[in-house]
C-alpha cells in the first residue's frame, strides 16, 4: 500500500493535535510516511509541534515528522495539504465579532460583517498556501477547511480555477452525527442525504437509511420540539443555544431541515440580544479550547510523554481521511462539498459556489444533480451568494464601493448607513491584513 506525505497548514491550530491523533488512529485505512506541520507563526506552532512529535514517537515512530515555517521544506514532496489557517488569529476574530455588535449588528466568525472581514483576510493566506503547493508539489491536493469557506472557495474559483483544491465544512457532519443519535443509528454513515445550499447556509431535503426508508418524519418531529439539542452531546453554552435554536429555524420552512448557521440570517435580532458585546465566542474559545490545548501540549513537552494527557482523538474530523481516501483510492464516496454549481441547482447561478452532495474520486468531485430549489431558499441564497461574490470582487479590485455593497446586501445588516459605519471601523482594524481599498 502506498504511504502518503501530508502537510498540515496552520500547524499551530487548536485543532492540530486532535487531527494528528485522528490520522494516527486511521493509519490502517490511510497510511502515512511523512507528516509535516507548517505555520507562519513559528512560536505558536512550536508548542503544538513539540507535543505532536512526542505523540508520533510513541504511536508511530516510523512516520517522519517535520515542523517548519519554511514553505519550501513544508510543501516539497507532499501528496496532501490539509489547510486550517486563521489569518489574524483569535485577536482578529474577537474584533470581527465585537465591532459589528457596537452598531447593533451580530458578530460572528463566518456570517455577516465579521465573516466578510475574515474573508478579506483569508483570501490572500489561502492563495499563498495553494501557490506553495503548486510550486513545490504540483500533483498534490489541498483539502481546505480554513474559513470563511464560502468566500475562500469563491476566491479560488475566480483566481485559481484549475487548482486542485477541495473546500469542505464539518457543520453538516456535526449535525448529521446528531441526527443519527436522534434516530438511534450507530453512525451518520447509515444515512443517505440530499442537501443543498451555500456553505453555512443550507438545508436537508431528504434523509433515508440504506434500505431507502424515509427518516425525515421522525427527525422533523424531534427537531420541531428540540432542534438538534441531543442528550449526551452537550457542548459549551453558545453551541447548545445554537443547536436548540434550530427549532425556530426549522419552523420557518418545515419542508426541510436547516443548517444551524441559518439562525444568524433568520433571527439576527435574537442573536444580537443574546450576545455579550464584551465577551463573545472568541473569548470563550481563548479561555476554553485554546487554553486547554496549549496547556496540555506544554505538559506533554515537559513530561516528554503523553501519559496523563487529556488531548483526545478528533474522531469527528475523520471526514478529512474519508476525503483524502476518496482522492487517493478513487472510492467515489458521497460527500457534501463546496463546488461550482454548473447547473446542479438548475434555477440558480451556475457560477455560484454551492454546498451539495458529490461523488469524490481521483479526479476530484462529481457533483450530483439537485434540480430546482424553492423560492424561499432561492431568494435567500441569491442575496447571500451576491454578498460572497462582492467580497471577492472587492478584494480583487481593492474596491471600497464593492465591499460597502457587500455589507449593505448582507441580511444581517439593516442599512447602507450602518454598513458604512461598520466597514470604516473594520478597515481601521484590518489595516495589516486587507488590501488597501480605493
Ligand atoms: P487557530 O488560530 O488556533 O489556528 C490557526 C493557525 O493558522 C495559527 O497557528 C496561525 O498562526 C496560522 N496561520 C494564520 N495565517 C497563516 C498563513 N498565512 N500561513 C500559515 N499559517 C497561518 O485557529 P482554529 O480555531 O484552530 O481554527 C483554524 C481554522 O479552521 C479557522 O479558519 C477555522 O475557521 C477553521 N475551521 C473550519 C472548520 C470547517 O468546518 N470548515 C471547522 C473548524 C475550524
Ligand atoms: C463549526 C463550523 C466551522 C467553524 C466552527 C467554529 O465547526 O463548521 O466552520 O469554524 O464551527 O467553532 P468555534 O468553536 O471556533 O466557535
Ligand atoms: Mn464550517
Amino acid at each position: 500500500m502506498k504511504k502518503f506525505s501530508i502537510v498540515i497548514a496552520g500547524g499551530g491550530s487548536t485543532f492540530t493535535p486532535g487531527i494528528v491523533l485522528m490520522l494516527l488512529d486511521h493509519l490502517d485505512k490511510f497510511p502515512i510516511r511523512k507528516l509535516k506541520l507548517y505555520d507562519n507563526d513559528p512560536e505558536r506552532q512550536e508548542i503544538i509541534a513539540g507535543a505532536c512529535k512526542i505523540i508520533l514517537k510513541e504511536q508511530a515512530p516510523d512516520v517522519e515528522f517535520v515542523a517548519t515555517s519554511d514553505p519550501e521544506r513544508a510543501f516539497t514532496d507532499v501528496d496532501f495539504v490539509m489547510a486550517h489557517i486563521r489569518v489574524g488569529k483569535y485577536a482578529m476574530r474577537e474584533l470581527d465579532e465585537k465591532i459589528p455588535l457596537k452598531y447593533g449588528v451580530l458578530g460572528q466568525e463566518t456570517c455577516g460583517p465579521g465573516g466578510i472581514a475574515y474573508g478579506m483576510r483569508s483570501i490572500g493566506g489561502v492563495l499563498e498556501i495553494l501557490d506553495y503547493m503548486e510550486q513545490y508539489s504540483p500533483n498534490a491536493w489541498m483539502l481546505n477547511y480554513s474559513n470563511p469557506a464560502a468566500i475562500v472557495a469563491e476566491a479560488t474559483r475566480r483566481l485559481r480555477p484549475n487548482s486542485k483544491i477541495l473546500n469542505i465544512c464539518d457543520m453538516p457532519i456535526g449535525i448529521e452525527t446528531r441526527m443519527a443519535k436522534i434516530l438511534g443509528l450507530s453512525s451518520r454513515k447509515e444515512m443517505e442525504v440530499r442537501y443543498f445550499g451555500l456553505n453555512h447556509f443550507g438545508w436537508w431535503t431528504e434523509i433515508r437509511n440504506k434500505e431507502g426508508k424515509d427518516l425525515m418524519p421522525q427527525l422533523k418531529e424531534y427537531v420541531a420540539k428540540n432542534g438538534y439539542a441531543v442528550e449526551g452531546e452537550e457542548a459549551e453554552d453558545s453551541w447548545n443555544d445554537t443547536f436548540l435554536k434550530a427549532r425556530d429555524v426549522y419552523a420557518v420552512d418545515p419542508t426541510t431541515l436547516p443548517n444551524t448557521y441559518l439562525k444568524y440570517y433568520l433571527f439576527p435580532d435574537y442573536v444580537v440580544k443574546h450576545s455579550n458585546p464584551d465577551y463573545t465566542r472568541a473569548n470563550e474559545v481563548i479561555d476554553g479550547r485554546e487554553k486547554f490545548v496549549f496547556s496540555e501540549c506544554r505538559k506533554v513537552i515537559k513530561n516528554q510523554s503523553t501519559q496523563g494527557c487529556a488531548l483526545h482523538i478528533d474522531e469527528h474530523a475523520s471526514y478529512i481521511v474519508d476525503l483524502a481516501r476518496a482522492i487517493a483510492y478513487n472510492t467515489k464516496e458521497r460527500m457534501l462539498l463546496i463546488v461550482e454549481n454548473k447547473g446542479a441547482i438548475s434555477n440558480f447561478d451556475p457560477t455560484a459556489m454551492v454546498e451539495i452532495p458529490c461523488l469524490v474520486g481521483n479526479n476530484g468531485p462529481e457533483p450530483l444533480m439537485v434540480g430546482k430549489i424553492p423560492q424561499f431558499q432561492k431568494g435567500l441564497m441569491e442575496q447571500q451568494v451576491s454578498v460572497e461574490k462582492l467580497v471577492v470582487e472587492a478584494w480583487i479590485a481593492q474596491s471600497y464601493q464593492k465591499l460597502w455593497q457587500a455589507l449593505t446586501l448582507s441580511k444581517t445588516v439593516p442599512s447602507a448607513k450602518v454598513a458604512k459605519d461598520i466597514l470604516d471601523e473594520l478597515i481601521e482594524a484590518n489595516k495589516e491584513y486587507w488590501p488597501e481599498l480605493h
